[in-house]
């Protein structure tokens, strides 16, 4: 079932689909929430593909693969710089507030990112997974050791700092780039979460990306309920059982009132 937000005419059908879901999240007693770039939209953090999407007018090959990297590191470090300082310069909004809230009351509660720009955490969240990793986060190439980085800018091009015990070698971000893959150990908590809820939300996401892409699916044929909020129809939308049209900011808060 499909509603919009600002349409007058399903005023009331909105309301009685808002009071359906209200009654599951109250009921709930395991959630779990995926989310994507349309939840820190509101925050005016870009997302990838759409009109105004970053994948728009930046090739991912360029910037967010491994090839792309070893041919220039100082191309994308530039590219991410940008995003961190852009992500700096905002903050988690009431979509990520409301999510907040929802992880106090829910006895059972994990939420799934596809997200680096740890807005979650930062709103106030516990249990997440960061599958596409954290933008503030940094990796040695060599010896693979992770720590977190917070300036912005920051230094480019940045080394593993031997005057902390660091090898000396190159920094990437630590983000899972296109050809990848995810941590194992994501994948196994991200899946025992989607198995095991009774609710599920998929929150501004276009579902294209994998293996989040098969996240709804996983949790649906597991016997959950699954609830979409998405400024438009997505990929997901064909698959889950309801899907509440509107921004992530107005429509979550809404759901917790
Ligand atoms: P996309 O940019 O593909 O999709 C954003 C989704 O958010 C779309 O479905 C929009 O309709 C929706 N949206 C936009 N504004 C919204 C709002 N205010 N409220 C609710 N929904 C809104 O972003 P993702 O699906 O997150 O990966 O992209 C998945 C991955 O692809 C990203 O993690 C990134 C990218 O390449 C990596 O960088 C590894």
């Amino acid at each position: 079932m499909i509603a919009h937000f600002p349409n007058e005419m399903t005023t009331k059908w909105k309301m009685d689909q808002t009071g359906k879901i209200k009654e599951r999240i109250a009921k709930a007693r395991a959630i779990t929430v995926l989310t994507g770039a349309g939840i820190s939209a509101d925050s005016g953090i870009p997302t990838f593909r759409g009109e105004v999407g970053l994948w728009r007018n930046f090739r991912a090959e360029d910037l967010a693969t491994p090839g792309a990297f070893a041919r220039n590191p100082r191309l994308v470090w530039e590219w991410y710089d940008w995003r961190r300082g852009i992500i700096a310069s905002k903050s988690p909004n009431a979509g990520h507030q409301a999510l907040v809230e929802m992880e106090k009351r829910c006895p059972r509660f994990t939420l799934i990112t596809q997200n680096v720009d740890g807005f979650h955490a930062l709103a106030g969240n516990r249990n997440i997974v960061e599958l596409h990793g954290n933008i503030w986060k940094v990796r040695c190439t060599q010896c693979g050791q992770v720590s977190v980085n917070r300036d912005v800018p920051i230094q480019i091009l940045p080394y593993c700092k031997p005057a902390s015990g660091g090898c000396g070698g190159l920094l990437r971000p630590h983000i899972v780039w296109f050809g990848e893959a995810l941590d194992s150990r994501d994948i196994e908590k991200s899946m025992a979460a989607l198995q095991s809820c009774d609710l599920m939300l998929v929150i501004g996401t276009s579902g294209v990306v994998w293996p989040a892409a098969s996240f709804a699916e996983v949790a649906k044929s597991s016997g959950a309920y699954v609830v979409e909020v998405n400024l438009d129809p997505s990929a997901h939308s064909i698959v889950v059982d309801e899907v509440l049209l509107g921004r992530a900011s107005e429509a979550l808060p809404r759901l917790l009132s």
